[in-house]
């Protein structure tokens, strides 16, 4: 019997988008198993700590068939082997990611020969879509309706309500 085929899609998910979820569901028509990991030690600085990210993960895409959701310390290289994946996916959305990507994807390919990065366009939909618009329209009070989830758009409100009301105080109202 062949081996189960698994990829590593690795990111910030500060937090998921409709983009992230459009790309894992193509990752699922070629691979057996998409396991969408989070990064610890992602360099950028999170709005929401991992275990809400991975709350959100989890209430989005959890009962779906050949998702896994996980957290990863240290390389990605590593943590890819060490679940036996053979490949990494990552969403392109326009030329302007290009650059970073390829730097990642020769890094990766580098520091671990077995590792291949395959590609995934989003859809045209959401090419426009990141989580740092996301937050942004959402710390307005703008309406990100059908750019992420709805569980997602609860946990935003709640964050900036917060974030609004510390600020308050710090303010003095
Ligand atoms: O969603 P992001 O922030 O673009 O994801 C970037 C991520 C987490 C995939 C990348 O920073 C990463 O792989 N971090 C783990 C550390 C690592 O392996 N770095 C070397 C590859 S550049």
């Amino acid at each position: 019997m062949p081996s189960k085929k698994i990829a590593v899609y690795p990111g910030s998910f500060d937090p998921i988008t409709n983009g992230h979820i459009d790309i894992i569901k193509r990752g699922l028509a070629i691979f057996d198993e998409v396991i969408v990991a989070i990064a610890r030690n992602s360099a950028k600085r999170a709005l929401f700590s991992l275990k809400e990210r991975e709350k959100m993960i989890h209430e989005t895409m959890g009962v779906t068939k050949g998702v896994r959701v996980d957290i990863f310390d240290g390389l990605l290289v590593d943590y890819v082997e060490s679940v036996d994946a053979g490949a990494v996916i990552r969403g392109l959305r326009a030329v302007s990611d290009f650059e970073y990507e390829f730097q990642m994807a020769i890094t990766n390919r580098k520091l671990g020969k077995k590792v291949e990065t395959v590609f995934l366009m989003s859809t045209e939909k959401y090419s426009y879509l990141s989580s740092r618009i996301v937050k942004e329209v959402a710390s307005y009070g703008g309406n990100i309706s059908g750019m992420v989830p709805d569980v997602v758009i609860k946990e935003l409100k709640k964050k900036f309500a917060k974030k609004k009301v510390s600020q308050e105080i710090k303010d003095g109202f």
